[in-house]
């Protein structure tokens, strides 16, 4: 054999090696916990083949605590380029089967050029969480390395779309990436979010509560907002990344990709005129109102299960993509509320700094009264919405159903806050 021939079958068995990540073991206990490795991970979200894969031979340089005993080629994170639907992505999936996927300066310096490429070329940035935090062993390091990641996170918002998939643990400082990103995606029972656990909990506020019912996904998609999306699989997570990544463009400077569109944009909708009733107190359900005036009905919603008296999500018309806000008198009576302006005013920007017209369906009856609400501080939360439909360049158009009351009829994309066209029904009262 020559030294040539020796030397690629010494690199092909390297590279065997790190696809292995923490060892054949680790990987049998993550399938145990019912989750999926890290690599298995990204074959199921992006184009077969198109994984270019970065510093797959990196790794840590700690010598601390007996760490240089425990080395794996490309440590805890498996990172690099790919296509979704054609489409530039960069990826990285931190890997449970290595230390607990926990990050380490070698992680973050492998992390940070993803997001940097990612920058460079203008494509979306996909990060699979699944680790159990800081490396201890490494201390300082891997809070800077955390640091590093936050700085980027910051600077790509409003350049490049941002994605987090919590597919594990995520705790303490390390939940601040995702925060910082766009959106985020919870799997149900397998991954859970937050600042301190359990234990902590108990010892400083006394309170008994479980890894779920702290920061579990139903926690995050329902009472705090910190998830957009839940998913039962894993596979219907990828799922959910490519159905959102279709929807939006790859950077600020860019338009979301049109597709090609076989509903008729001048069709009539004879449905509209039942959906709304003339009693202006009947509630009505406003997603059959979207699902009659979108390209075949179709809606992919954002933050459904959270602040559900305002619906936000990504639409097509003419197969162009639209970000639609609109209010659903089906809860609460539509109201404006501090959750609601939060999850419409973070919509609202996102379709502004990425080129997505917004189209608002109004029926509001005002901002909810009482002290709940004013303690929570909703003459800043409402503001927010405010600022954010007021400071959006992107085409606005609002249509007013029904009711558009007080401060809500300002808040919701008025005609003094720069809306393109504004229409009224008939039916309609502003007061
Ligand atoms: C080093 C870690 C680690 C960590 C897990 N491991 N977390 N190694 N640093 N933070 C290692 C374990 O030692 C173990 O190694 C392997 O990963 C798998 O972990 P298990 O405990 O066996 O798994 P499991 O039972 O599923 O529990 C997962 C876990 C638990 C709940 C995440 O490991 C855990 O509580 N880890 C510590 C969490 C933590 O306190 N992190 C620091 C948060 S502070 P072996 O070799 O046995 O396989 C933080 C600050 C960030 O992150 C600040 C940013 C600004």
């Amino acid at each position: 054999m020559s030294k040539q021939t020796e030397k690629i079958k010494e690199l092909v068995a390297k590279r065997e090696q790190a696809r292995l990540g923490g060892g054949e073991k680790a990987i049998e206990k993550q399938h145990e916990r019912g989750k999926y490795t890290a690599r298995e991970r990204i074959d199921m979200l992006v184009d077969e083949g198109s994984f270019e894969e970065y510093d797959m031979f990196k790794l840590h340089r700690c010598h601390n605590f007996g760490m240089e005993k425990k080395q794996y080629l490309g440590d805890g994170v498996v990172a690099g380029s790919a296509t979704v639907d054609g489409r530039l992505v960069y990826v990285y999936t931190q890997d449970f089967t290595v230390n607990g996927g926990s990050l380490s300066e070698t992680m973050s310096q492998k992390i940070c050029k993803i997001m940097d490429m990612a920058m460079t070329m203008g494509a979306p940035v996909i990060c699979m969480n699944d680790s159990g935090g800081a490396r201890i062993q490494e201390g300082i390091c891997a809070l800077a390395g955390y640091g590093e990641i936050f700085e980027r996170n910051i600077l790509a918002s409003g350049v490049i779309p941002q994605i987090s998939a919590i597919l594990g643990p995520c705790a303490g400082g390390a939940v601040y990436s995702p925060a910082l990103t766009d959106f985020t995606l919870m799997m149900e029972n397998t991954s859970y979010m937050f600042l301190t656990g359990p234990k902590v909990v108990k010892s400083v506020t006394g309170e008994d509560v479980d890894s779920e019912n702290l920061g579990g996904a139903s926690v995050h998609a329902t009472k705090s907002g910190v998830t957009h999306f839940t998913a039962k699989t894993e596979e219907e997570a990828m799922e959910m990344i490519k159905k959102l990544l279709s929807y939006i463009p790859s950077n600020n400077t860019e338009e979301a990709p049109r597709v090609e569109c076989t509903d008729p944009i001048n069709r009539m909708e004879d449905s509209l005129n039942e959906i709304l009733p003339d009693d202006p107190n009947k509630a009505y359900d406003m997603y059959k109102v979207i699902s009659a005036i979108t390209d075949n009905g179709n809606f992919f919603e954002i933050q459904p299960k959270f602040a559900k008296n305002i619906i936000t999500g990504f639409a097509r018309f003419n197969g162009q993509s639209v970000g639609i806000v609109a209010n659903q008198p089906s809860a609460y009576a539509g109201v404006l509320d501090v959750n609601a302006s939060r999850k419409g005013a973070r919509f609202v920007r996102f379709c502004d700094a990425f080129n997505i017209p917004i189209v608002s369906l109004v029926d509001v009856p005002g901002f909810l009264p009482g002290t709940g609400q004013e303690y929570n501080a909703v003459i800043l939360h409402g503001a927010q919405l405010l600022y954010a439909y007021g400071e959006a360049t992107v085409p606005k158009i609002t249509i007013n159903l029904r009711k558009s009351y007080g401060g809500s009829h300002i808040v919701m994309g008025c005609k003094q806050l720069r809306s393109d066209l504004n229409f009224a029904c008939l039916r309609q009262r502003l007061q």
